[in-house]
């Protein structure tokens, strides 16, 4: 059945679109680079779903009760019983963001040589075990390599792999196991309980310390409920409840699952590692009762983690998500399947046959999207991962040219997504017309954020 919004709006943000000799102009002035576009000048903008969540009510109220004492402010005891009673994980630290969370973890148990498998490490995590000089191992099952195929938890770690790896003398080298909820790098696939649970008991049977990266959490949480046999009863709570006493702790950035726009936490069963973190944070964050927060943000927060297992609210989200990529797929534009719970994916391999990787076939549908619809996405291709083989000279290619259209949260209301697709339906019907990009600038790491094109 039709899933309409459960919510109505009580304050709207204006939002317009540029006409399209403006939007050409922005194009140009950007070097058909979407990320150096003013976000004033976006009409849709699904470019992210972190820290773009729109608050409740109920959190903006909460903004008011802010505490901002420098220490011991009543958000942060709001934070913890939020961590305690949705994650049960006893001790915990609040930071900015996610990522500071894994600096804190990784610089803490990483030390160069060791290995740090997961299913498929976000970037951020990778970065954060790679500038430890560990190694990120990604572990995912096979099927998530190949973006046609249907499976209900292709995010699921090969547990065979894992204990092969484990059972091997690389053990010595590991310090602590990941898994990420949902797989965002793999297309915001789920994990499923079962998989949880195996790759929980394989650490516990190696003597492994088994972490996870929570960031969508409850978007995980609801696709076991939906798919995973014998599951379909249990509240969102309790899934989550058992996902967690299966870990050792958790990464977190609330800028996802936790519905604010800027937060997140490390929390662990480990007292001891919990504290000696602690005076790596008071270095780079702050006192450990706000973490880099003010205690509004906190109390955000708080208020996010518990609202987010809202089951009204995570059905009509997962829909959404569901719905805009069923329509594109009614259109004959590729996606990746099952849609993820996040964004939907475009495979711009197959969308756009004509332009090689080469000259980024993704990066020319995001320019597509702009230039007809004041659409923002961002290339998940050859852009953000080719670089030059430093023996040869020649250049590697991305396995996937994507295009990932984030639905932020509570954001956008299922008429933006018909519009967007109707945007994609537009450019279907001339594609062969859509013309492949050369660099013309770039910088020797991360080029995807500031790189300039040129249209061939
Ligand atoms: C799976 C995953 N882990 C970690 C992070 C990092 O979080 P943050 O952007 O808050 O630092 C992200 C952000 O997109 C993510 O998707």
């Amino acid at each position: 059945m039709f899933q309409p919004e459960p919510w109505r709006v009580k304050v709207v943000e204006p939002i317009r679109l540029p006409t399209p000799d403006e939007r050409e102009e922005h194009l140009v002035a950007a070097g058909f680079n979407l990320f150096d576009v003013a976000a004033e000048a976006i009409f849709i903008d699904l470019l992210t779903d972190s820290g773009t969540s729109a608050m409740s009510d109920n959190q903006w109220a909460g903004l008011m009760l802010g505490d901002e004492s420098y220490a011991g402010g009543r958000n942060f005891y709001h934070f913890e019983s939020a961590v305690q009673d949705v994650f049960g994980l006893p001790y915990f630290v609040p930071v900015h963001q996610g990522r500071v969370a894994e600096n804190l973890l990784f610089s803490t148990l990483v030390r160069p040589g060791m290995i740090v498998p997961n299913n498929s490490h976000f970037d951020t995590t990778r970065a954060n075990v790679e500038s430890n000089g560990g190694e990120a191992r990604d572990l995912v099952i096979d099927a998530a390599r190949h973006p046609g195929e249907e499976h209900p938890f292709k995010g699921n770690v090969d547990l065979d792999k894992v204990r092969a790896l484990f059972a091997s003398p690389e053990r010595e080298r590991i310090p602590l196991a990941m898994l990420t909820l949902t797989n965002n790098s793999g297309g915001g696939q789920p994990v499923s309980l079962a998989n949880i649970r195996g790759y929980a008991e394989l650490c516990r049977e190696f003597g492994v310390p088994f972490y996870i990266d929570a960031c969508r959490f409850a978007e995980n949480a609801w696709f076991i409920k939906q798919r995973e046999e014998g599951q379909e009863n249990r509240s969102v709570a309790a899934i989550v409840r058992e996902i967690f006493s299966l870990a050792d702790g958790c990464t977190m950035s609330a800028k996802k699952d936790g519905l604010a726009n800027m937060g997140g936490f490390f929390a662990s069963r480990d007292r001891a590692l919990v504290e000696t973190i602690k005076q790596r944070l008071v270095l780079i964050e702050g006192f450990p009762t706000y973490g880099g927060l003010a205690g509004r943000d906190l109390e955000a927060v708080a208020r996010g983690l518990r609202e987010v297992l809202d089951e009204e609210y995570l059905r009509f989200r997962i829909t959404q998500v569901e719905a805009f990529g069923q329509g594109l797929i009614d259109r004959g534009i590729p996606i990746i399947r099952p849609t993820g719970g996040h964004a939907v994916y475009i495979d711009a391999r197959d969308f756009l046959p004509g332009i090689p990787p080469a000259e980024f076939p993704a990066q020319a549908l995001v320019v597509a999207l702009y230039r007809e619809g004041g659409v923002r996405g961002v290339e998940i291709g050859s852009v953000m991962f080719g670089r030059t083989d430093p023996e040869t000279g020649e250049p590697i290619y991305a396995p996937l040219e994507l295009v990932r259209l984030a639905v932020p949260r509570r954001v956008y209301t299922n008429s933006h997504l018909q519009y967007v697709t109707d945007v994609l339906e537009s450019i279907r019907d001339h594609r062969d017309r859509l013309r492949g990009l050369r660099i013309t600038e770039q910088a020797p790491m991360l080029r995807h954020f500031t790189c300039r094109f040129a249209e061939l």
